[in-house]
């Protein structure tokens, strides 16, 4: 089995590069399961229910977020029009699971492949130079102990390469798949771990790298020259597909093989 995860999406480029490419990708490695992070997907900030949408049009699976998820308020009407159904598109679209209980939204979903194969999603957020959340280490063990699939993705959405590796190793064969999202830079040291969890420290940006993670360079530039707020525009040009793909065996959930796949 396949499972291809797609690093953030990021505006109009970061949508426009999926929709050229995710088809020919899953045909051509035979994919099983998309998964993409989407917590920039409208304009660098936020998503919304139609980008949400026409993502799932393209044949996204699911979308997971991070710490911009509340950048458009609208989600929240979105998470709550899931209202406990199971079968709603919003059900989907998923928040780091280790944010205050009460919060709007879930961080994990359970469906089945289109060949039958029952799969998890989880979706956590790192604490380290980020907002404050609950312990995603004891958050990934509380929702294990009631996930039934063997082939279980978990998307962590942190800053510190340090605590993604930790949390790589901490949940090293009890899940198929921990890779990184949030700094949109790839990192390059995918590998299996010793228990047979697939492991990468960031997936990297899907989306404008003419830019500085995404912003136009003068915006994001003039923050760090004169140390004052700039408004922040996405930048349009030299957009990449930034992915990884895992190879798993169905039965047993342990990953077999993880490669990083960019296109241009
Ligand atoms: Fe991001
Ligand atoms: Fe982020």
């Amino acid at each position: 089995m396949r499972i291809l995860f797609i690093g953030d999406i990021f505006g109009r480029p970061g949508r426009t590069i999926v929709r050229e490419k995710l088809h020919e990708v899953v045909e051509h490695h035979t994919i099983d399961l998309v998964i993409a992070n989407a917590e920039n997907a409208a304009a660098g900030f936020g998503l919304t229910a139609p980008i949400a949408e026409e993502l799932f049009e393209l044949k996204i699976d699911v979308l997971t977020t991070g710490n911009h998820v509340w950048d458009k308020k609208e989600i929240i009407e979105f998470f709550n029009s899931a209202n406990g159904n199971a079968n709603s598109l919003a059900r989907r679209v998923l928040r780091p699971a280790n944010y205050p209980v009460g919060t709007p939204g879930i961080g994990l979903f359970e469906g089945k492949t289109q060949s039958g194969v029952p799969y998890a999603v989880i979706n956590l957020q790192g604490r380290v130079f980020m907002a404050t959340n609950d312990d995603p280490f004891r958050k990934a063990d509380e929702l294990l102990k009631t996930v039934k699939a063997k082939v279980i993705f978990v998307d962590f959405h942190a800053e510190a390469t340090s605590e993604k590796m930790a949390l790589g190793w901490y949940l090293d064969g009890r899940v198929t798949a921990l890779v990184g999202t949030h700094t949109h830079v790839p990192t390059a040291d995918e590998r299996i771990l010793h228990q047979g969890t697939a492991f990468l420290t960031d997936v990297g940006m899907t989306g404008p790298y003419d830019g500085i993670i995404g912003v136009e360079k003068e915006h994001a530039l003039s923050r760090f020259l004169t140390s004052m707020p700039s408004r922040f525009e996405p930048a349009k040009n030299e957009p990449r597909f930034c992915s990884v793909i895992v190879e798993c065996d169905p039965m047993t959930g342990r990953a077999s093989s993880i490669r990083r796949l960019m296109l241009e």
